[in-house]
Order: C-alpha cells, then sequence, then structure tokens
C-alpha cells in the first residue's frame, strides 16, 4: 500500500511539473513577445507553434498518465471492494481477476486466497454437519433434545418412527405440553432437577403393542458450566425381552416336559414296592408304563441335545452325495410296522430310482423320520401317507401327504415352534416331544432348504421340503 502511494505520489508530482513547465515555457514567450518587440512576426509566429505543440503534447502526457494510473490502479481496487462485499454477504465462490504481480495484485490475490479459504472452510462445515446429521438421523436409537427452558429443539428420525408424531407438533414446545407418557416427563424432571444421568428401563404403550425401552437422560453442560438442556436417547430393547422370555419360557417347558415322566415313573415305581409288585399282571402292567415313560425321557432328553447342537453356532454338517431316494426307503422300511398297526397305507411314488444331492444323510434321515412319524400318528386308522420324490434341475422336492387330522390355518406358523402341539394329549400319547418340527425346520434351513405346509383341518395335511442339489459355501467354509 505504501508503495502504490508513492507511486501515485510521484505519478502525480510528474504530472505537474510537466503541466509548470509548460506554463513556464508559455509565460517566457509571453514576456518574450512583449518586451522583445524587436524580433520579427515569422520568428514570433514560429515560436508560438513551438509553444503550443510542447503545451499540447505536455497535456496528452498528462491525460495519458492520468488513464494509466486510472486503469492499473483503481480498477483492480474497485473490483476487489466488490469481491470483499460479496464475501461479507457470504458468497464464498466471488473472485477477483489478478493480472499482474504489483500491489494491486497482491491485494486481488490475497482476497481470492480468502475467499478460497472460507469456501473451503464451510465445506468442512457443511461435510460435518451432514455427517453429524446422517449420524443422528440414523442412530438406531430414538433421540430428543431438550433447551435450559424445556423447549424442545430436535427429534430425531429414530424417535418420530417410535412415537409415530409429527415433529411439528414437537419442535419449539415445552417438552411437558405435547411428551404424553408421565414416567419420560419424570425422567426429564429428574435430568433437571438433579444435573446428573439418568437412566431407566420403561414399558410404554404405543399404538397397537407394548415395548421395552431403556431410556438415557444426559445433562448437557457447556463450556464454563453453562447448562444447556436435556439429551434424552431410547433405545428399543422390546427383542431382547422376547428372547429372554423365550429362554425363561423354554427353561419353564423343559422341565415340566421332564417332571411329567418322573413324577409318572416315580409314583409307579413306589406302587410296585408298596406291594403291587406281589400282583404278576399289575407288575407286568406298571413296569410296561415305566418303560414308555423312560422311552419318553429319553426321546425328550435326545431330542434337547439335538436341537442345543442344531442350533449352536458352528454347527456343521457332514456334507456327502446322498441318495434321497434310498433315505427315504430307509425311512419307510423303519416306520412300515408302526403304519401297519394302524392300517394305515403307505405310499411312496418316484419317477426314478435315485435323487442325488449334496447333503448330510443322517440328519436328512431324521428330517424324514420326523415328518413320516408325525404323518402316521397324526392320521387315524384306515387313513393313507404318501411319500413323493420329484428330482429336478436345480433342486429336489419331497412331498409328504396324509389324510388325518390337518392342522389349522392359525396352528400352522406355529407347528415349528418349540414344545408348540396342537393336541398336547395327542402328541404326548404317541411319544411326541413337540420338538420333531423344531428340529426339521433348524436342519432343513442348514440344507439351505425350504419347508412348508398345505393343511385342511379334518382332510389332512401335506408337508413339502425343497432341497438345493448344492448348497451355496460361506466363505468360511470353502
Ligand atoms: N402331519 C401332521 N398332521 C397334523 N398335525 C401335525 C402333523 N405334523 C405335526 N403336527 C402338529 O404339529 C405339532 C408339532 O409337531 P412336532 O414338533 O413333531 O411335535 P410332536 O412331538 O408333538 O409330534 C404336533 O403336536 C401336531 O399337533
Ligand atoms: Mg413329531
Amino acid at each position: 500500500m505504501i508503495k502504490f502511494r508513492s507511486r501515485a505520489f510521484v505519478a502525480l508530482i510528474s504530472l505537474i511539473v510537466v503541466v509548470l513547465i509548460g506554463l513556464g515555457i508559455l509565460l517566457g514567450q509571453f514576456f518574450k513577445y512583449n518586451f522583445l518587440d524587436a524580433l520579427n512576426n515569422k520568428i514570433k509566429v514560429e515560436i508560438w507553434w513551438v509553444l503550443s505543440a510542447g503545451f499540447g503534447t505536455a497535456v496528452i502526457v498528462t491525460l495519458l498518465l492520468v488513464f494509466k494510473i486510472t486503469t492499473r490502479y483503481t480498477k483492480p481496487i474497485k473490483a476487489a471492494t466488490e469481491v470483499a462485499i460479496e464475501l461479507a454477504h457470504g458468497n464464498y465462490r466471488a473472485r477477483t481477476k489478478v493480472s499482474r504481480l504489483d500491489d494491486t495484485g497482491i491485494l486481488g490475490s490475497s482476497i481470492n486466497m480468502l475467499a478460497e479459504n472460507l469456501q473451503e472452510l464451510t465445506k468442512v462445515r457443511d461435510i460435518q454437519q451432514d455427517r453429524l446429521s446422517a449420524l443422528i438421523e440414523n442412530m438406531g436409537a430414538g433421540l430428543i433434545l431438550i433447551d435450559s427452558r424445556g423447549y424442545i429443539n430436535l427429534v430425531n428420525k429414530g424417535f418420530i418412527d417410535i412415537f409415530h408424531i409429527n415433529p411439528s407438533e414437537y419442535l419449539n414446545k415445552q417438552y411437558y405440553e405435547v411428551v404424553d407418557y408421565e414416567e419420560i416427563c419424570q425422567l426429564i424432571a429428574e435430568v433437571f432437577r438433579t444435573e446428573q444421568k439418568v437412566s431407566k428401563q420403561l414399558h410404554l404403550p404405543l399404538q397397537i403393542e407394548r415395548k421395552y425401552f431403556i431410556v438415557y437422560g444426559v445433562p448437557i453442560i457447556g463450556a464454563n458450566n453453562v447448562w444447556k438442556g436435556v439429551l434424552l436417547v431410547f433405545h428399543d430393547i422390546s427383542e431382547i425381552k422376547k428372547l429372554e422370555q423365550m429362554r425363561k419360557d423354554f427353561v419353564a417347558n423343559v422341565s415340566h416336559e421332564l417332571k411329567t415322566p418322573v413324577t409318572s415313573i416315580k409314583g409307579f415305581t413306589e406302587t410296585l414296592l408298596d406291594g403291587a409288585m406281589n400282583n404278576k399282571e399289575t407288575l407286568q402292567s406298571f413296569l410296561s408304563i415305566i418303560l414308555k415313560e423312560s422311552d419318553r425321557l429319553q426321546t425328550l432328553i435326545q431330542d434337547l441335545l439335538d436341537l442345543s447342537k442344531i442350533e449352536q453356532q458352528g454347527f456343521q454338517l457332514n456334507i456327502q452325495m446322498i441318495n434321497l431316494y434310498s433315505i427315504l426307503q430307509d425311512v419307510l422300511k423303519l416306520l412300515d410296522g408302526k403304519a401297519d398297526t394302524k392300517n394305515i397305507q403307505l405310499e411312496f411314488q418316484s419317477k426314478q430310482n435315485h435323487a442325488y444331492i449334496k447333503g448330510d444323510f443322517d440328519r436328512l434321515k431324521q428330517v424324514f423320520i420326523n415328518l413320516i412319524n408325525n404323518a402316521i400318528t397324526y392320521t387315524p386308522v384306515n387313513g393313507k401317507v404318501s411319500i413323493y420324490l420329484l428330482d429336478s434341475d436345480e433342486m429336489v422336492r419331497i412331498s409328504i401327504k396324509d389324510t388325518g387330522v390337518g392342522i389349522s390355518k392359525e396352528d400352522i406358523p406355529r407347528i415349528f415352534e418349540r414344545f408348540y402341539r396342537v393336541d398336547r394329549a395327542r402328541s404326548r400319547n404317541s411319544g411326541g416331544t413337540g420338538l420333531g418340527l423344531a428340529i426339521v425346520k433348524h436342519l432343513i434351513e442348514a440344507h439351505q432348504g425350504s419347508i412348508s405346509v398345505k393343511s385342511k383341518l379334518g382332510e389332512g395335511s401335506e408337508f413339502i421340503i425343497e432341497l438345493p442339489k448344492e448348497m451355496n459355501l460361506k466363505d468360511g467354509e470353502r
């Protein structure tokens, strides 16, 4: 800036000197004209010409200088000023043209650099803002921010989804005017009162269901201990609660299922020891009951062990090339006797005498035993059980159809649950544990297959299994 001023000063001095010299010459000639009239007229005219030409040149040079100074200094300064005003208005994309590397050029490039820095800073700030909003919106938990005066400043998508609210009815309203749940208001009030973190488990009714939440209330305290408000985070733990309940139910069911045969065995043994064993017939009948109950106990324990093994992480099938046709034949041979006792016709239909897939021989045999056994169990005497085997390009379909009692539409989705039985007494009498279909479903899914059920109450049921010929190996199994 100093350099610029000194240059302008020099230019101005030169201008004045040129004009003064011009004036001096003019005055000198004026005096010469008045006092030296000895000179003749011709010379006088010449002198006037010379003087006028000199003065004209001086004026032109002066004008040129003025023009140059204006274009060189004033214009860039004006442009820089305009950019500075744009920047002040928040337009960080404004730039000035820098054509030379002198003082005005430095001014222009400094302003450009400032604009660039500001633009960069805004970009960084925008990115951070976007990240923060994305995080808040998609954090998978409900979030509500309340300022120090109790006004709601922010509700995220999680909160909106949980409570099905309209954000405009919440924002900038006092929390106790819009939050319907007494427990939540009490929690917020507690954080305001104690200025301490509070966490509580709440069971809240939401539209048609009740859900469990862990709610964290956190006081927000800014720099210099300035109280800024309360942040509330809602974590939906209903799924965890459900699993916990399932585990509790399972333990209760297992205990109950184990207790029944044990009580029975104990009761009959005690009766025998009390003297009933002296009667041969009673002894025979009681012992056969004890044997039946022991068998039940054994099956139950075996099913439980199987289920826990299958459900374990890292459960592995023993995959080899197997022929489903021969497995089904084996199973039919095994269950033929049972079908005969109920005069049930067992029918097996297949176009070929082979259907090869890659699978676990023993596990698939277990699946078919369970399903065909069920079909025989839940079909009254003189009924029919048909097994169809269909071998196609990519998969094999096995259908087990019976003319039995059938399953109602409401019960179909439940029969694969552990211990679920439509008719508890019938299942018990036939030695069922209620775990068979749960095991079947796990094993079919382990083979990447699918199982479906078609049934009509009183008419019969059809269990359809589809197994891929080759499973897609997961990364770890390659
Ligand atoms: N073929 C079928 N026909 C009618 N009901 C069936 C059939 N298969 C299974 N179910 C019903 O599904 C329930 C669960 O079957 P499962 O898990 O094998 O247990 P269970 O040990 O009782 O046989 C059975 O108790 C029965 O009510
Ligand atoms: Mg069964």
